[in-house]
């Protein structure tokens, strides 16, 4: 482009953006353009639950619910009848840190998830692991309430809760988990990092 055409160019284009705004003011502040987001777009099924429990949904359920859906909903197929036997991570027992060991798995040597229920150190994250993952390559069927009774279960299964204990949002929120105190989040990433650096 020469300068002279390059001038024409840029003049061309002020005068189109003034036009522009010259429209849409005449229109106002809507544009007739796009639509007002659903409400599951702004909270998909999946959104991301805090540690304390932030986003979690209305619902409730109880232990002895979930050992009925954990029958029904076939969990026991990959992490044992009784949640003890396996092959995916057992639900009761000591804390599997040769399923995961540190490092490996993407769990970046974190302490949770894949080392056993009581190892999360935040209630509300077995529901939201449920909720996101669960049952393996069939996620996002279950009801918001089984996730609260299949939570009971996992919870009641470690001694954690009682068997008839109502488990909602604030509940998983009350719950100290026995593992509360050892999680260590990994270090802030800075740039230039390519991951986070576990010790
Ligand atoms: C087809 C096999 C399969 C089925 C069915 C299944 N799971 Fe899993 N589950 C897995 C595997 C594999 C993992 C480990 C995934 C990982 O850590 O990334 C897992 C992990 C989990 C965890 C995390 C455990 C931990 O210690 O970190 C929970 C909680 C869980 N499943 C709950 C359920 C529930 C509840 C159901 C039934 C609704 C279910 N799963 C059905 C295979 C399955």
């Amino acid at each position: 482009m020469t300068g002279a055409s390059t001038m024409r160019f840029s003049l061309l284009a002020a005068v189109l953006v003034l036009a522009w705004t010259g429209a849409a003011e005449a229109q106002g502040s809507t544009y007739g353009l796009g639509r007002t987001p659903t409400d599951e777009e702004l909270h998909p099924w999946d959104e991301a639950i805090g540690p304390m429990g932030e986003g979690l949904p209305p619902g409730s359920g109880t232990a002895e619910q979930g050992a009925v859906i954990y029958q029904r909903r076939r969990c026991g197929e990959c992490h044992g009848p009784t949640g003890a036997e396996g092959p995916a991570p057992r639900f009761v027992g000591p804390l599997q840190m040769e399923t995961y060991p540190a490092g490996t798995a993407g769990h970046a040597g974190q302490n949770f998830p894949g080392r056993g229920i009581s190892n999360f150190p935040f209630a509300p994250l077995i529901w939201s692991f449920i909720n996101k993952a669960m049952p393996l390559n069939q996620r996002g069927y279950l009801t918001d309430d089984e996730i609260y009774s299949l939570t009971g279960y996992l919870l009641y299964l470690n001694g954690i809760v009682g068997e008839t204990d109502l488990i909602d949002a604030r509940a998983l929120r009350e719950i100290e988990m026995p593992n509360r105190d050892g999680y260590v989040p990994p270090p802030p990433w800075k740039p230039g990092m390519r991951k986070a650096e576990v010790k």
